[in-house]
């Protein structure tokens, strides 16, 4: 899908629809590109409260007496003043309305929201959702003769964003635009199956996302390099499964080759079964999704590929699978850690944290300015935050206020939790430096707890997004958290 943006008055359009903004308060509901029959007809179903008054209402306006325009889409901004969380809802359920009228272009008129607080803002995440809600997955159609209902293959194809004046405008919808393309990117490795999605399958990935961009190099490691390395914490993961595991490095230089690194760092379990701890068998389809911290890293590294802002920034990617078989880790086993570290696997399943720990230890070979993790962790994490707010751990304020900030402005929100030597304590072990788990209470931040053992040489947070990178049940998909927090934290550090 595209979205295209002009920025002169609506005039001589073309369109399947228009979409309008209307505010019940406003004196005057008259719009300068359509005719006044067509004004008259939309006062008359204002006034008599079609629309309704509520922020996001929409209302669909087949038309046949227009030859230019085929439909109108009315979405109500409410009553003033509107707050930034009504300013989203009114943008989600605008492009909710788009995806179910079953439009191949639409026009919508920006203008009649320019009032909004953080209108630029509120640009941006519009230009964002409208490329990610057209994602499909569309990997293994479905045999279309076996399906009862015919949908309708319209498509929403372009969308055309008018506004006058504001120059900067563009640029920011630029940067929701390459936004939408980085969730897609994360969704669509997400939904991929685990017998298709293997970490040789990521390095792939990153590598033709490396070879396709200038300032981009590729790098992946496989096990006899891991070996080499003492990533054995890594490795104890890795060896229940045939599928090698690989640490994946995706450097993007956009800044002076002198300049500190961001570093973003993805969990990339391919499929998690929980290792010999094994997992109960219902949902377990869902631990597919258990690399979708390593797709938010590709998803945010091919939108700096397309704005290719002034910053460094390298993407780490932790890949294996956590399989049972006769060569998998046991409960019990004790591994060295690439820091020295020793640790006591006291349950396989916790295993995330495993590959985690040995890359962090590589990763301070960069010298980074910025270390960001992003993890579907802890199933903990669901309980504590349901499937809203990404969990978020650091050991650095500033950037953890940071990050909350960026979240709030992305729609993308994450909620601090504590790190501390009183959790830490729990994964204390009677045979090595630590355990790999920390007992049933806090697991979320004792997960937490445990990478930051490893993270005291730089500035780090820790996303647990268990429970915001994908839906289940009908809806189920990858939703492309945290992307839109990541990529605009990281352009928020381009001067
Ligand atoms: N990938 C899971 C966490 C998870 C579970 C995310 C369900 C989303 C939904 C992780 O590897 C895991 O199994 N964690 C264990 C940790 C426990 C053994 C301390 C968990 O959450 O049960
Ligand atoms: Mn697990
Ligand atoms: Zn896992």
């Amino acid at each position: 899908m595209e979205v295209i943006v002009k920025s002169h008055p609506i005039e001589n359009i073309t369109s399947s629809c228009l979409v309008l903004f209307i505010n019940i308060n406003a004196a005057d509901h008259t719009f300068a590109c359509l005719s006044n029959s067509c004004n008259e007809m939309l006062r008359s179903l204002i006034k008599r409260g079609d629309l309704g008054n509520k922020p996001g209402k929409t209302l669909h306006i087949p038309l046949s007496m227009m030859k230019d325009i085929d439909r109108i889409l009315l979405v109500s901004t409410g009553r003033d003043p509107v707050d930034f969380k009504a300013a989203i809802k009114i943008i989600d359920s605008t492009v909710n309305a788009l995806q179910t009228i079953h439009t191949e272009d639409a026009i919508i008129d920006l203008n009649g929201i320019n009032y909004l607080p953080d209108f630029a803002n509120i640009c941006q995440y519009l230009a964002q959702q409208l490329i990610a809600s057209s994602y499909k997955f569309s990997h293994f159609n479905k045999n279309t003769t076996h399906n009862q209902e015919p949908v309708s293959d319209k498509k929403l194809q372009t969308v055309t964003l008018f506004h006058s004046g504001q120059d900067q405008l563009n640029e920011l919808i630029s940067r929701g635009i390459a936004t939408g393309h980085g969730i897609n990117v994360a969704k669509d490795l997400g939904n991929l199956p685990g017998n298709v999605c293997t970490p040789t399958y990521l390095a792939e990935e990153a590598k033709s996302l490396c070879s396709k961009n200038s300032a981009f190099s590729f790098d992946a490691l496989g096990e006899k390099q891991l070996k080499k390395l003492n990533m054995n914490a890594f490795l104890s993961v890795a060896k229940g499964s045939v599928e090698e595991g690989k640490l994946i490095i995706i450097e993007y230089q956009g800044g002076e080759k002198t300049e500190a690194p961001y570093v973003l760092l993805g969990k990339g379990i391919t499929f998690d079964a929980g290792g010999i701890s094994l997992k109960p068998g219902p949902k377990m389809d869902e631990m597919k999704y258990d690399m979708c911290g390593a797709a938010s890293v590709m998803g945010t590294m091919t939108a700096m590929a397309e704005l290719k802002p002034a910053i460094n920034v390298i993407g780490v990617i932790a890949a294996a699978e956590n399989l049972p078989s006769g060569g998998a880790s046991k409960p019990g086993d004790i591994v060295t850690s690439m820091s020295g570290r020793t640790i006591e696997i006291l349950n396989t399943d916790a295993e995330g944290r495993l590959v985690l720990c040995d890359a962090l230890t590589y990763i301070e070979q960069f010298k980074p300015q910025v270390v960001i993790d992003i993890a579907t962790l802890t199933g903990a994490c669901i309980v504590a935050l349901g499937h809203h707010m990404s969990g978020l751990m650091s050991n650095n304020d500033k950037l953890a206020e940071e990050l909350i900030n960026t979240g709030k402005s992305v729609n993308d929100t994450v909620w601090r939790l504590p790190l501390g030597e009183l959790y830490t304590k729990q994964l204390e072990s009677n045979f090595a430096d630590c355990a790999n788990i920390g007992g049933p209470p806090a697991g979320t931040i004792t997960a937490g707890c445990f990478l930051a053992q490893f993270a005291e040489t730089f500035n780090w947070a820790h996303l647990d997004i268990a429970g915001t990178a994908w839906k289940s049940g009908k809806e189920k998909s990858a939703t492309g958290r945290p992307v839109a927090l990541l990529v605009n934290y990281l352009l928020s550090k381009a001067v």
